[in-house]
């Protein structure tokens, strides 16, 4: 006999009109004893119909769904109770749940239901509960947050004052390897007399606040990925001391006063674990103790502003070290990014696009005049182009790409962008053939700046091909002191006499290892000789 799970995973593959029009009625018509053997179709429905049904399919199913609350198995029962918030529960579902509460249940379908309600009940489970009926405790708090959520999901309040007490610590995190750019972009950015900065570890750049302080100006900067409040550190350990622990930092007077002031909408957060085995059931204790502590923050996965991040510190096998708990606002879309209005499927992370244009930006003398003209050979949605053309001093872009859907992405995003007085010319063609195709003459552009496809999500033949070739059209295309600057999945650095090397850095692309690396154009003498552009 196959057990459910191996069952539930060959049905889940049937095609769902074989599911609807030949298993559900066998499943009907069979004895008790193959009904509890062939329980699995009743979880195959929920998942495959709640994916891939239309909206009448869905009600038929659900129908047949509410009439399983009334089987006499209960396994049969709760499997039903798991299904219907799948396809969606409405009031009628949920008072069907309500008055199976009310027959008296055992604990387990209690848990159940309760379970079930959390994710469909709205007023009458309060109106219940307020009757002193009994649901599991984190039932009330499951449902007040999704009623809370369905009348606004809410937002997290940029421009409200957080306090900015002694001994608080924001972590601003950017990928492994670009701390430096950000810690220099902090320092430019920040204004001293609210954030000192402080230590840079790998992967992130801490800042005290001295004063009260707003998350926009930290949004003001463009070169981390996320924004961390230290609410807590918590020592290695299991079981209910490490529970209770984490819920007093989310119950923190830190984590609600934050809470509290930069949420429009009821303060609601979701937890992120690290791996530590029986998760569900830890974050299920963690968030009952803390509404008991703090009964204005509710838990809720979905669509929630707020996240606790909780983050393994230091060295040494995962499980057995302390971790850190932090408070991230959760933006979407980011703020920094309004300007997107699409994506290509191998679109750069985009504090990377930042960091590099900021290098760029930095390693290119200030003129009156905006005179620098940017090209970026592979420039999917443009982030790159539009990154540099945000710091200014920019006249032109260009961006070609063989994909003719990025090029209208990146021309939709850079108009989006409303970059004044910076012209943008985006061409479909292959690189290699730019000169004709997007009239990138020789020695016309100051800054070559691009994320080539680093063979991950799209293969790449011939690797060390298409870097020697991007090398030879940048050089070509740069004016004497041109910059390039890209991220090199190659070890070994272009050896071209006609480019030195200004910055090399190893930076984490998410899981695997680049070189962001910065050359600038030699100039040619009339001997022939190459030197170097004094600027
Ligand atoms: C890593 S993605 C660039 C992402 C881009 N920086 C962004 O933020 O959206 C690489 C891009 O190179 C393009 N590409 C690949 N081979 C090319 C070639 N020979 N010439 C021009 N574009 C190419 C792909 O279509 C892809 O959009």
């Amino acid at each position: 006999m196959k057990s459910d799970q191996d069952l539930y995973k060959q049905l889940r593959d049937l095609p769902k009109e074989q599911l609807w029009r030949s298993e559900v009625p066998r499943f009907d018509a069979a004895s008790q004893r193959e009904r509890m053997e062939t329980v699995a179709l009743i979880r195959a429905l929920g998942t495959i119909f709640s994916r891939f049904g239309t909206d009448e399919e869905k009600a038929a199913v659900r129908g047949w769904l509410i009439a399983l609350l009334k089987d006499p198995q209960e396994k049969i029962r709760r499997y039903a109770m798991a299904a219907l918030p799948k396809i969606g529960g409405d009031e009628g579902v949920e008072a069907q749940m309500l008055s199976l509460l009310k027959e008296n249940g055992g604990e387990r379908e209690k848990r159940h239901l309760g379970r079930a309600l959390e994710k469909i009940g709205g007023s009458a489970t309060l109106a219940f509960m307020a009757q002193g009926e009994s649901l599991p405790e984190l039932t009330q708090q499951k449902v007040q947050a999704a009623i809370a959520r369905r009348e606004n999901p809410g937002t997290v309040e940029l421009d409200a004052l957080l306090p900015g007490k002694s001994g608080m610590q924001i972590n601003l995190r950017c990928r492994r390897g670009l701390e430096k750019i950000l810690g220099e972009e902090a320092e430019a950015q920040l204004d001293p007399s609210i954030f000192r900065l402080g230590p840079v570890r790998p992967g992130c750049v801490t800042l005290t606040p001295l004063k009260p302080f707003s998350l926009a100006m930290l949004y003001e900067m463009r070169c981390f990925a996320t924004v961390g409040i230290r609410i807590g550190l918590i020592e290695n350990g299991t079981g209910s001391e490490w529970e209770d622990a984490l819920a007093g930092c989310i119950a923190s007077s830190t984590a609600r006063k934050i809470m509290l002031a930069a949420t429009n909408g009821a303060p609601r957060y979701r937890v992120d674990l690290p791996a530590r085995g029986h998760q569900r059931g830890a974050i299920r204790n963690v968030v009952q103790q803390a509404h008991a502590l703090a009964p204005e923050l509710l838990n809720d996965a979905r669509q929630a502003p707020w996240s606790v991040d909780v983050t393994p510190v230091g060295s040494g096998p995962r499980k057995q070290r302390d971790v850190l708990v932090e408070l991230r606002p959760r933006l979407y879309p980011d703020p920094r990014l309004e300007y997107r209005q699409d994506d290509v499927s191998a679109a750069s992370h985009p504090p990377l696009a930042a960091c590099m244009a900021r290098l760029a930006a930095q390693a290119s003398p200030d003129s009156e005049e905006p005179r620098q003209v940017v090209w970026d050979p592979f420039c999917g949605s443009g982030l790159e182009l539009i990154e540099r053309s945000m710091l200014g001093g920019v006249s032109a872009v260009h961006g070609t790409d063989l994909d003719p859907a990025a090029i209208g992405i990146a021309r939709a995003n850079f108009e989006a962008a409303g970059l004044e007085n910076v012209s943008g010319m985006f061409t479909r063609c292959d690189f290699r053939n730019a000169e004709e195709l997007a009239g990138i003459a020789p020695g016309s552009i100051t800054l070559v700046i691009t994320n080539p496809p680093l063979g991950r999500r799209i293969r790449v033949k011939d690797m060390p091909g298409l870097i020697a070739d991007l090398l030879l059209a940048a050089t070509k295309a740069l004016e004497p002191g041109g910059l390039l600057i890209f991220t090199n999945p190659l070890r070994d650095g272009p050896s071209s006499p006609s480019l030195k090397l200004e910055y090399r850095q190893t930076v984490d692309l998410g899981g695997f290892d680049c070189q962001l690396e910065m050359y600038s154009k030699l100039v040619a003498r009339g001997d022939g000789k190459i030197r170097m552009q004094k600027q």
